[in-house]
């Protein structure tokens, strides 16, 4: 049989979408085996701000979690997402550490990475392609989805094509902030579908309320692949729902082999964890209702939420509707960079500084003067010459592949942690997040903590959700 096929995301974006990333592997190990069953094509599981989140907030071992999860899933293929030279932190790392995190990534379960740099520059992720192939996974390579006047069609099927020829195993439609419009869904679609053999995926999120319409022009148009999210969490800032985008392909030929009924004893579980969440008050009801305004301003549903919170720390959720005018302003002044990871904090804290301190570009974070020195590569739009003078005065503007200005760090990483070392891990924890890391190993060792997965093994217990 054929039919579209499923990528659930409730595991990486959708808590990451909703919840400020805080799913804990306890709550994702009672429900596995019958996700394992359902006939999703793959889960995204790992990657993003999951990383952070568990080291920072969960006080979890990241890689312990990859391990736990891929042990729970025998048949269903785990997939990450991955910030090309930025791996999952926020600024690019020599090539030993992005080797090294991609083949340990790999090792511990993972099969697909998503692939994606938040200019659209190859030169940013073709380390992490040639890495992933090199050790034996797929390499999907992720358009970030923008509008300006030089994202066009024309422009997407360029890259797609660059993308393949560098080796990409399939392409992925990444559209952070959920602005990509149906009817231009299916001219990309097919006119991706025209210059690239490789498989295509659809990435969305429902935060502007159209992406299930923009799933369904795409999947007329051929895409192979869909990403969504159990409906309870699902929706809002997060993916299209699982259950009803399923539903609604019923009596087509793109209807995929997935156990309606085991889908929607899944569902009951996620509800009960909603619930749960709910009442621990991590759901914010500003993450949940259609917003329009991500039409206009282009805002991913994690920048609004974060947006919201620190507008919140600085006494001035006030000015949240001046500082989403702002935003657009900034996007514009950086050369039109799609929103998102680490382009999406750069242009956000930016607007609140112009917004809070009363004046534009008074105050400039050091990554912004990075990016305008070329340090994370290169904007599809070159930076307007008086921005530049604003930002970095006369400094000079490197053009080469950032990485090549980085030494090879892993041995130095390596001797900085030797009394933390439990695994060969854990100088990538502490390469991708080093203050946050060493906290961390330092409670790991004062309280040896490990991932319950006897809870696996025990089909009859009942869990406490
Ligand atoms: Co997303």
């Amino acid at each position: 049989m054929t039919g579209i096929k499923i990528t659930e995301t409730v595991f990486r974006d959708a808590h990451q979408s909703l919840i400020a990333t805080r799913m804990k592997t306890e709550d994702m190990l009672p429900i596995a085996q019958k996700m394992d069953k359902v006939g999703f094509y793959a889960l995204e599981v790992w990657g993003g701000a999951t990383f952070d989140a568990c080291l920072r907030f969960l006080n979890e071992d990241p890689w312990e979690r990859l391990r736990a999860l891929r042990k729970a899933f025998k048949n269903t293929k785990l997939q990450m997402l991955l910030r090309g030279q930025n791996l999952l932190g926020y600024k690019n790392y020599p090539d030993d550490v992005v080797e090294e995190f991609i083949k340990k990534s790999i090792e511990n379960g993972i099969d697909i990475i998503r692939i994606f740099d938040a200019l659209n520059d190859t030169r940013n992720i073709s380390k992490s392609i040639e890495a992933t192939k090199k050790y034996g996974g797929h390499a999907q390579a992720a358009i970030s989805y923008t509008t300006s006047s030089v994202h066009n069609i024309e422009y997407y099927v360029n890259l797609a094509i660059e993308m393949e020829k560098m080796g990409a195993d399939s392409i992925c439609i990444k559209d952070m902030s959920g602005i990509l419009l149906p009817y231009v869904a299916e001219k990309l679609v097919r006119e991706l579908k025209k210059n690239i053999r490789v498989p295509l995926e659809i990435h969305s999120h429902f935060t502007s309320g159209i992406a299930n319409q923009t799933y369904m022009k795409a999947i007329e148009a051929g895409v192979d692949i869909i990403d969504t999210a159990m409906s309870p969490l699902g929706m809002g800032t997060s993916q299209p729902a699982t259950e009803p985008m399923i539903a609604s392909l019923e009596g087509s030929e793109f209807y995929p082999d997935i156990d309606m009924n085991l889908l929607l004893e899944i569902t009951d579980y996620f509800k009960n964890l909603r619930e749960k969440y709910e009442k621990e008050g991590l759901l914010n009801n500003k993450v949940l209702t259609v917003d329009v305004r991500t039409l206009k301003y282009q805002i991913p549903g994690g920048m609004l939420s974060n947006l919201v919170s620190q507008l919140q720390q600085q006494g001035a959720l006030d000015k949240f509707e001046e500082v989403l005018e702002e935003v657009p302003r900034v996007r514009e002044d950086l050369g039109f960079p799609p929103l998102v990871t680490p382009m999406s904090q750069m242009v956000g804290t930016q607007a609140v500084l112009n917004v809070i301190s009363g004046e534009r570009y008074k105050m400039i974070p050091k990554e912004v003067k990075n990016y305008v020195k070329g340090l994370y590569g290169r904007p599809a739009v070159p930076i307007k010459e008086d921005i530049r003078k604003t930002i970095i005065g006369d400094e000079e503007v490197f053009t080469g592949r950032p990485a090549d200005l980085l030494e090879p760090q892993l041995e130095k990483y390596r001797n900085e942690i030797k009394e933390y070392i439990e695994q060969d891990e854990d100088v990538l924890t502490y390469a991708l997040f080093p203050q946050v890391a060493i906290e961390f190993f330092k409670f790991r060792q004062s309280k040896k903590y490990r991932i319950d997965n006897q809870l696996l093994d025990n089909e009859n217990m009942v869990y406490p959700v």
